[in-house]
């Protein structure tokens, strides 16, 4: 935030100076709160409980397990889907946002990680003997593409101030 909003007025790429110039509010927002950030907690939290449902399974073949594994892998895409709609409206509204390669970079982790949790809960519905090992390798899979969208996603906010709000009293 502080080279995008500081250093760049003086940066001497005009297409820097140009970026950096453009608003980066959240207009998908309740109060000034971007919704993205609220939603993104759900996939992330039920993409890893997917995988440790997972081993679970693995460990004792206990088949409430597979019932279980449906349900996580089926929210984690759910709430996958919720958050990249609302992603990516914010992406499409916002010009200082829309500018930046990092947001473009996120929006696609983000959608390979939405295939992966796709494939994943179509298979628990329709090919649940197939969770050992194909389920469990797409939850190991996903969890790692979570972590890289995830990461994406955090760069936007702590490193290029997306959707902050700075009080004017502090
Ligand atoms: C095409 C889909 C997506 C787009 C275009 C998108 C776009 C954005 C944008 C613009 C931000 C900055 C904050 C804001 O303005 O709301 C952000 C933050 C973030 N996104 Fe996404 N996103 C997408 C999908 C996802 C998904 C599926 C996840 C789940 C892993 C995710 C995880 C995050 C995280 C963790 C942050 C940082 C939030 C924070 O630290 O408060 N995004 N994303």
């Amino acid at each position: 935030m502080e080279e995008s909003q500081e250093v760049a007025p003086d940066h001497p790429n005009p297409h820097i100076r140009d970026v950096a110039a453009q608003d980066i509010s959240s207009s998908i927002a309740v109060a000034g709160h971007p919704i993205h950030a609220m939603l993104v907690h759900f996939p992330i939290a039920f993409v890893i409980a997917t995988l440790g449902v997972d081993i679970f399974y693995w460990w004792n073949g206990d088949r409430f397990w597979l019932e279980v594994g449906k349900w996580s892998a089926g929210a984690a895409f759910i709430f996958g889907v919720l958050a990249a709609v609302v992603g990516t409206l914010e992406l499409l509204a916002v010009p200082g946002i829309r500018a930046r390669v990092a947001s473009w970079n996120h929006a696609i982790a983000a959608m390979v990680l939405l295939a992966i949790a796709g494939c994943n809960a179509g298979l628990r519905l329709y090919w649940p003997d197939m969770v050992l090992p194909s389920g469990l390798m797409l939850s190991v899979l996903a969890s790692l593409a979570t972590a890289f969208a995830g990461w994406h996603g955090g760069k936007l906010v702590f490193d290029h101030g997306v959707g902050l709000l700075i009080s004017p009293r502090q």
